[in-house]
Order: structure tokens, then C-alpha cells, then sequence
């Protein structure tokens, strides 16, 4: 949530801020704002409510301000209101420091007051002013920038990534982390700070990762990184491989479109490299088989679309381990004294690799002793460096705020996951692991061919965009596999959506199908097939419109009870869920667009969710 930049440089600041930051709004985009600071115009900040767009109209692309040295924020509200006001940076009573934040202060309340009492007026609701005002007094004791910045941040509580400039610096930017992302890029004309790798990195791929408690000094020609003793740190650097393209539009009309069509790709790239001589080879995760046997819970945890993940993953993992596997949410997981302990292994799902609930979860889980794997797609991100393991999905960046791709890689590299753990335990067949494989490997391929003709699901969009309550109903798969297409539905079309494992319909919610309810019936998974048509015979006899999604060999079969259908190729059923999930991005995507909506950038959502 929030995106900051900062730049400190050769060139003009103003227009690289907002460059970086139209590719970070999808952590939030309520408002916008720049400090950008020269010689002769000293600290000049522009901020406004709204999209990125108010910001760079109002600032003429940037061509208002001057100045070589700059910070950058676009906002995702927690404390107070989306006002021009409440809008970053914030600046200082004595007008001299500008700061833009991302993250939670917690103890701001007491701060403020304590200040306030000391005659210091605020301005906004925010608690990142509190930041900014307490900084000012203590850098008026001792005049000395680092060793305020250091005063402060023993002072707050909470989570923070900061980008900070103070007229009496006039060529030093100063960043701070805990908690919060932030990257450091070198570049040949100056140096960054960023929430995210894709607003810098068509200036740089030379980075390095800001680790908690460490403060940063950037000028033109140098980063000096120091830990919260202010004790100097050589931090390791690493080349970004990421493809400057893969967080462009290019010439698509959403991020969203795109990264659906990239799938198989992505897939493809996330598959490959983890299959040799017809065998799953995992490299960064080295458990033998003595402590895979030794390990007695299993529990997958995460948020959102990594949730829904876990989820399919419980279904074929059980299948393929014969063990129990629990799924939390991460957000719950963290508060209920788990029952987790130096033999279990705790896997964690998330594509930022930031979001704060599962990385709490994971600490928590960490401190009772268990082993952490994290599945994540943000190299170097938080949860990616604190896990006993990681294993990365190569998806590349993802922008649409509702996550395709990301999605559809994890839920392969679990299945890859689970393979390999029941191969060490002995727990899969020979006939069973080959067939796994050789359809792995044959998804992108399938998907590719699927994705060619998209327009039938297009056209069930337009039929069925208007309505205002939709069903989602499967079983075993492709119940867990519903929870993502109505999540995917809600997040995007802001159309009421629930997701109901077909079999438990009869116990209440059935009370709510009457003529006319569109249900989305979700049968991909053959072992269970012709249970599942009894439900939809159910649910048409309460005069449900039923759009089937089933496979190319039940379309018939589903016909007959379905007033539509939309077929997928068929697979091993543990994978089906890689092909079906697809049409379900696609008709939220294509119920969206009919609606009008902003598809890439849903009302009240962000991305990466770094508060609690
Ligand atoms: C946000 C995003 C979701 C995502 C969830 C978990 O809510 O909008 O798309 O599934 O966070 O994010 P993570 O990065 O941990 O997978």
C-alpha cells in the first residue's frame, strides 16, 4: 500500500518521479503528491486528491518544478481521508524537511499530542506528519540529519519505508525501512529509492535491498547505508533480470488483459527449469527424505489469491501426501496461537512477498520452530529473505491490482511442491508422478491454444454483465477454484459474488437461488463429475440461469442441464484447476469492462497490502 520514489541526480527529478510512480500506482491511487528541491526554488511540493493523472496535470508532466533532487508518493489511505491535505509528502512546521512514507505509525496519537503540547500545529489527520514534525524537532537539537533521523526512529512504533529531503541538504537524499519495502538503485546519473523495483528500472537494475532498522544517505554519485546504531553496512547489490516490457502496457488495454495472455508463458518459465530427466528438481529447497517423513503438520498460509491457492493445494496435497494439510489465512493464522512446532513445515504463499499479515504469520511460525518455505514472486522481497527457503514464481511483474498470472504460477509450483514431497514420502505411484509430469509440462501449450479464441467468453460477459448477485458453485477442485473466479468477479466488477461448495448448497444458500440467479457452475473435475450434475439440476430447478464451465469431454454431458457452456482441454485432474481458472479471469475481466469499471485499478484495493 503507497508508493514512494526518490531520486537525487543529474537529471531534471520531477519527471523521473512521476514516470516511477505511474508504475506503482497500483499500490494505491487516491492521491499523489512530489517535494522536489533546487537551488533557487528551494522545496517545492505539489500534491492533489485523486489519480496520478490530477498530480501530472497539475505539474504539467513534471515541466513545473525544478530541481535535481526529489521524493514521490502515491497514496492508499489508512489515517485520514483522501484529501489534497492528507495527500504525502508532508512537510515540516518550519516548512525545511519533506517526507513521504509508506506504512503504519503506530504510537503516532501519543507523538502528536506529546508535540502539540510543545506548540507544534499539524496540518493533516495523517501519521505521517507526525514523522515529519518530530523529525524537525529533533533535528533542531542537533542539527545533524542522520543522527535526527536515527532519534526518530527509535521514537516510533510500527512499519515504515521513508523518503526524506531537508533544504539544509540540498543534494542528499535520506531513505529509511522497517517493515515496508524499499530498493536502492544505482544509476549512471543518480541514485533511487523505491517501494518497487518497476518504477526504477528503466534507469537501473543495479539494486539493493533495504533490510529493517537500516537508514540510507543517497547523493548523485553514492549510497551510504548505515544500521540503527548508525554503524556504516555494506549491502549486497543484484542485477534485476526483469524485462523493462513485462511492466508495460504495450499497446493492451489493461494490465489485466495482458498478464492473462501471458500465462502461458509464465507458466512455461515457472515449470521448466524445475523438471530435469522427468523428475521435479527443486534446487533452493533442500528437506531429505529423512526430515520430509519426520515432519508431522503442514500447514499453507497466505492472503487473497494466494489463500485460494492454499486452497487448491490442501485438495492435491492431501491426494498426493496422504498427511493432513491445514490452509489459514494468514490475518487469522497469526492471532490463534497456532499449533505449530519444530516439526512442522509451513509454507507461505505471497506474490509481493510484502504483504504484512503473511509475514507475521510466517515470524510467528519461524519463532515456534517450524521450517518456512515461501512461494513468492518478488525476488528479494521481504518474505523471500526471511524464509528458511524460497522458491521463486517466475511470472514476472504483475500490475493489474487483481492478480492473473502470479496466481496461475503458484498454483503450479505447488502442484510441483507436492509432487516432489510425496515422491520423498513414497506416497505417489510411478504411473501417477509420470502422468503429472508429462501434463505439467503440455499446460502452457494447452492454455496457448485455449487462449486463441477468447470471444465466446466475451460474449457470456455481455449476457450476462447486469447481473447484481452471481453463484459460484463446485466441488473438491473446483470449489477452490471457484473461490478465486469470484474474488476475481468482486474484485474487478464490484459484483456481489459467493463461492459455495456445491454439496452444501442444500444447507442454507439455496434459500437464495430464485428465477433468474446466474450460477456459475464449476465442473472441470471429472472424479466427481456426475455428483456435481445433480447439483446443478438442483439449482435449475429453482429456475437458476446456470453458465457451465466444464471440459471439452463433459461439454456435451453438461449441455444437456447447463443453458451455457464454456469448455477447457483436459488434464490431469490435480492441474485442472490451471486450465479453469482462466475463463473465470477472463469473464471477470470482460463483466468489468461492460460494466465500465477500472479494471486495473479497482475502487478501495492495492496490490501489495502492507498494513495490518
Ligand atoms: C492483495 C491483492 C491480492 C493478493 C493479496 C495477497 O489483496 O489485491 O491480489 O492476492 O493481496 O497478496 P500477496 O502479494 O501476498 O500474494
Amino acid at each position: 500500500m503507497c508508493g514512494i520514489i526518490g531520486f537525487v541526480g543529474r537529471g531534471q527529478a520531477a519527471p523521473i518521479l512521476l514516470d516511477g510512480l505511474e508504475r506503482m500506482e497500483y499500490r494505491g491511487y487516491d492521491s499523489a503528491g512530489v517535494a522536489v528541491r533546487s537551488e533557487s526554488r528551494g522545496l517545492q511540493v505539489r500534491k492533489t486528491k485523486g489519480r496520478l493523472k490530477n498530480l501530472a496535470d497539475m505539474i504539467h508532466g513534471g515541466a513545473d518544478l525544478e530541481g535535481c533532487l526529489g521524493i514521490g508518493h502515491t497514496r492508499w489511505a489508512t489515517h485520514g481521508e483522501p484529501n489534497d491535505i492528507n495527500a504525502h509528502p508532508h512537510v515540516s512546521e518550519n516548512g525545511q524537511i519533506a517526507l513521504v512514507h509508506n506504512g503504519i505509525i503506530e504510537n503516532y496519537l501519543e507523538i502528536k499530542e506529546h508535540l502539540q503540547k510543545l506548540g507544534v500545529t499539524f496540518t493533516s489527520d495523517t501519521d505521517s506528519e507526525v514523522v515529519a514534525q518530530l523529525l524537525e524537532y529533533h533535528y533542531n537539537e542537533c542539527h545533524n540529519m542522520l543522527e535526527a533521523v536515527g532519534r526518530v526512529l527509535r521514537r516510533i512504533q510500527g512499519s515504515y519505508a521513508l523518503g526524506i529531503i531537508c533544504s539544509d541538504y540540498p543534494n542528499a537524499l535520506i531513505a529509511a525501512r522497517k517493515d515496508s519495502p524499499l530498493i536502492l538503485g544505482y544509476g549512471e546519473d543518480g541514485n533511487f529509492i523505491a517501494s518497487d523495483v518497476t518504477a526504477i528500472i528503466k534507469h537501473t537494475r543495479d539494486v539493493a535491498y533495504m533490510d529493517d532498522g537500516e537508514i540510507a544517505v543517497l547523493t548523485a554519485d553514492s549510497i551510504d547505508v548505515f544500521d540503527d546504531e548508525l554503524v556504516p553496512v555494506e549491502k549486497e547489490r543484484h542485477q534485476v533480470d526483469w524485462d523493462v516490457t513485462a511492466a508495460e502496457k504495450g499497446g493492451y488495454p489493461h494490465f489485466m488483459f495482458k498478464e492473462i495472455l501471458e500465462q502461458p508463458e509464465a507458466i512455461r518459465k515457472t515449470v521448466s527449469p524445475r523438471i530435469r530427466d522427468g523428475r521435479v528438481v527443486l534446487d533452493t529447497f533442500s528437506l531429505t527424505a529423512e526430515q520430509v517423513r519426520d515432519i508431522s503438520r503442514i500447514f499453507i498460509i497466505a492472503c487473497g489469491s494466494s489463500y485460494h491457492v492454499g486452497m487448491v493445494s490442501k485438495y492435491n496435497w492431501e491426494r498426493l501426501l496422504r498427511r493432513p494439510v491445514q490452509v489459514d489465512l494468514a490475518s487469522e493464522f497469526r492471532y490463534s496461537d497456532p499449533l505449530v512446532d519444530d516439526r512442522s513445515l509451513v509454507i507461505v504463499i505471497s506474490q509481493s512477498g510484502e504483504t504484512l499479515d503473511t509475514m507475521a504469520a510466517m515470524r510467528e511460525a519461524k519463532r515456534r520452530g517450524a521450517r518456512t518455505l515461501a512461494v513468492v514472486n518478488v525476488v528479494g522481497s521481504s518474505i523471500a529473505r526471511e524464509a528458511d527457503d524460497v522458491l521463486y514464481t517466475w511470472a514476472g511483474p504483475e500490475i493489474a491490482v487483481a492478480t492473473t498470472k502470479a496466481y496461475s504460477t503458484q498454483l503450479v509450483l505447488m502442484d510441483l511442491i507436492g509432487l516432489y514431497l510425496a515422491d520423498l514420502l513414497g506416497t505417489v505411484e510411478q504411473s501417477e508422478y509420470d502422468a503429472i509430469i508429462q501434463e505439467v509440462q503440455l499446460l502452457p501449450e494447452k492454455l496457448q491454444g485455449w487462449l486463441a479464441d477468447v470471444h465466446n467468453v466475451q460474449y457470456f460477459a455481455s449476457r450476462y454483465f447486469n447481473h447484481n448477485s452471481i453463484f459460484f458453485i463446485g466441488r473438491n477442485l473446483d470449489y477452490a477454484m471457484g473461490l478465486e473466479g469470484s474474488l476475481k468477479l468482486k474484485e474487478i466488477s464490484y459484483i456481489h459474488s459467493e463461492a459455495y461448495a456445491s454439496g452444501e448448497l442444500k444447507h442454507g444458500t439455496i434459500s437464495l437461488i430464485e428465477p433468474g440467479t446466474l450460477v456459475v457452475a464449476l465442473g472441470t473435475y471429472a472424479p466427481l463429475f456426475d455428483k456435481f450434475i445433480s447439483n446443478v439440476v438442483e439449482v435449475k430447478a429453482r429456475g437458476a440461469e446456470v453458465l457451465a464451465l466444464t471440459t471439452e469431454g463433459f461439454r456435451e454431458k453438461m449441455g444437456k442441464t447447463a443453458d451455457a457452456v464454456i469448455a477447457v482441454p483436459e488434464t490431469h485432474p490435480i492441474l485442472q484447476p490451471s486450465l479453469g481458472v482462466v475463463p473465470l479471469q477472463l469473464f471477470a475481466y470482460y463483466v468489468a469492462l461492460q460494466r465500465g469499471c477500472d479494471i486495473d485499478k479497482p475502487r478501495n484495493l492495492a496490490k501489495s497490502v502492507t498494513v495490518e
